[in-house]
């Protein structure tokens, strides 16, 4: 959400945060801009993608090695170009970006214009550079000590970056919330919200902690806290692999990444899985056995794809770990008064490892006492930093906005979580596990072979894209499948589309079915089949078209259904990700023939850090 980036060295700074901005694209698009000095401040910025911001910097004299760069996800003003960063203070001497909200920002503004300043646009950002500027001006101090006593005034989140025409060597970045990481280079840095518009250009990567202010010139780093305190910066290697930023003649980062999920899954399952000795190991929770064998409950806090991907880990926890598991929207769990027992493990599911609502509830969670633990695709990210053990998915960075590989990870995790649980717990004879186990090694193959369906999903959307709303039913283990169905449906074709409990069908959303309603049933588990055909009849009846996913051994849905799509036939820990593939394939397909931005949809953002 917003993507901002830096630069201070040797280089050209004008294209390097361009490439950086085009890497950061996918965490918001309806605005671009930059700011850089060449003796003087200069700001280009321009409603729309990054290409249009390119247009613009053509005509931009170069020779500037510092700048810094935005794209924008509006949340405060219209996404145009007046409200589009950087933003610049009264004299026109400073310019900021900013991914993230500044909550008292009004308050602050009608202060300041009583002091006489004049904002040219409703963001919340210019009255923070205004803010600093007059910090700056009457304690003459020097920009990075205004910058720490001006973000003392504020609430909110932020990361923001600062040039100064009157000390053009120097930038100033800060966050709390919002992610920012600095890439260390020889005599050059980089600033980036995330590290895969850095990765081009160091190996070594600074994660800046919240109530942090950094001052970087030419050949230094200087970092504090909020309150003044020294603070020595802890640099990492770099680990991301280029080929995951790059579309490698991929059409569409989705489709390249749907078409991922066999490797995904497999370095997913490494080190976990042992089917020689039929175990699960998490050596990340080594530390937590105890608490975990003497769990009461467990609370799973996650949004969107995510909270279905902690549905389906529900199912799984429930029956082979033996623990009850609540399964809650992070943005609803942080806002009520969540009453965390003793015995409760709370669980983030996020794949960003930034999301606002689920970053607040582990946050609530861990000051409330409760053992929290999470699940995340992102090394370093917000989430896991505020839990105390991580299990990363390993599924390489996901760029397409709707999550597909990442999801599949979850679930993957999830699947060995709730083995790992039942085997700690003495709850799973032997005997089961290895079965499970070995069936589990299969995934990666078995994914490849349901992949072979994209034609049949290609197929289907030349009839499903003409519609205005759909349906995906399921049960059990399916439904949350129907919801993950529904919502890349909608997400990135613009289709309305519903998913609900098959049995839920006839308590009020049957009033809906006739020739315009397409209904997609994720029919391949076996344990409610009779009960499926039942629903499906009750569709056909109403002139419903049926779509079903089915299991290759079926028999009778393949009568009743107007498509069939068949995937192989897996055991339930797997169901869910092998039904959930042909709905990729399938709304990917339905975007294309709509002519919508696959991998950009409109109003969305990968990573959702303001709430
Ligand atoms: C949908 C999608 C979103 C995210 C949600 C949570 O395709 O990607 O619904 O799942 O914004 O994001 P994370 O998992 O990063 O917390």
């Amino acid at each position: 959400m917003c993507g901002i980036v830096g630069y201070i060295g040797f280089r050209e700074a004008i294209p390097v945060l361009l490439k950086g901005l085009k890497r950061l694209e996918y965490r918001g698009y309806d605005s671009a801009g930059i700011a850089v000095i060449n003796r003087q401040l200069a700001v280009y910025k321009k409603c729309g993608k990054v290409a249009n911001l390119e247009l613009v910097c053509g005509e931009a004299s170069l020779n500037s090695t510092i700048g810094i760069g935005h794209t924008r996800w509006a949340t405060h003003g219209a996404p145009n170009d007046v409200n589009s960063h950087p933003h610049c203070s009264g004299s026109g001497k400073l310019a900021i970006v900013h991914n993230g909200i500044f909550e008292n920002y009004l308050v602050i503004r009608e202060g300041l214009i009583k002091k006489g300043h004049i904002f040219e646009s409703e963001t919340d950002t210019e009255v923070i550079i205004h803010l600093i500027e007059d910090v700056k001006r009457l304690l003459h101090v020097p920009l990075q000590e205004a910058v720490r006593l001006a973000l003392r005034q504020v609430m909110g989140t932020y990361a923001i970056v600062i040039i100064n025409e009157e000390n053009p060597g120097e930038l100033i970045a800060a966050r709390k919330s919002s992610p920012l990481a600095i890439g260390v280079g020889e005599q050059e840095y980089f600033i980036a919200s995330d590290a895969t518009a850095i990765v081009e250009f160091a190996k070594n990567i600074i994660y800046l902690d919240d109530h942090q202010i950094a001052r970087i010139t030419y050949d230094s780093l200087h970092v504090v806290d909020i309150d003044n305190h020294e603070q020595k910066p802890h640099i990492c290697e770099l680990e991301i692999e280029l080929d995951f930023i790059e579309k490698s003649g991929y059409e569409h980062f989705m489709f390249k990444e749907i078409f991922e999920q066999p490797q995904s899954i497999k370095n997913c399952m490494q080190c976990r899985l042992d089917t020689e000795r039929a175990l699960v190991t998490f050596d990340e929770l080594e530390d937590y056995k105890t608490e975990i064998i003497n769990a009461r409950r467990i609370i799973i806090v996650s949004c969107g794809t995510s909270w279905h991907a902690g549905l389906i880990g529900e199912y799984f926890i429930e029956k082979y770990g033996e623990l009850s598991v609540e399964v809650e929207y992070a943005s609803e769990f942080r806002y009520r008064s969540p009453i965390i027992n003793r015995g409760d493990i709370v669980l983030a599911i996020s794949q960003s490892g930034e999301t606002a609502d689920t970053l607040a509830a582990t946050e609530l969670a861990k000051a409330e006492g409760a053992l929290v633990l999470c699940i995340c695709n992102v090394v370093g990210a917000s989430i896991p930093r505020a839990s105390h053990a991580t299990m990363y998915t390993n599924a390489g960075i996901e760029i397409g906005v709707a999550s597909t590989k990442a999801f599949s990870s979850q679930v993957t995790v999830l699947a060995l979580l709730s083995l790992y649980i039942g085997q700690i717990k003495e709850k799973i004879q032997p005997q089961t596990a290895a079965g499970l186990l070995t069936e589990l090694s299969k995934l990666p193959s078995v994914i490849r072979k349901t992949l072979q369906c994209a034609d049949t999903m290609q197929f289907i959307a030349t009839e499903l894209h003409n519609f205005y709303n759909c349906l995906f039913l399921g049960r059990g283990v399916a439904f949350p499948v129907a919801l993950e169905g529904a919502l890349k449906l909608k997400e990135i074709s613009y289709i309305h589309a519903e998913g609900y409990p098959a049995a839920e069908m006839k308590h009020g959303p049957i009033a809906l079915i006739d020739d315009k309603m397409p209904v997609i049933f994720i029919a391949a588990n076996n344990d409610s089949y009779e009960k499926i055909i039942n629903n499906i009849q009750e569709v056909k009846a109403r002139k419903g078209m049926v779509i079903a996913i089915v299991a290759e051994d079926d028999t009778e849905i393949k009568k009743m259904a107007d498509f069939i799509v068949e995937v192989p036939q897996v055991n339930d820990l797997m169901m869910p990700i092998i039904s959930t593939i042909p709905l990729q394939l399938l709304a990917y397909y339905s975007a294309l023939l709509r002519n919508c931005d696959v991998d950009q949809p409109r109003n969305l953002a990968k990573s959702v850090t303001v709430e």
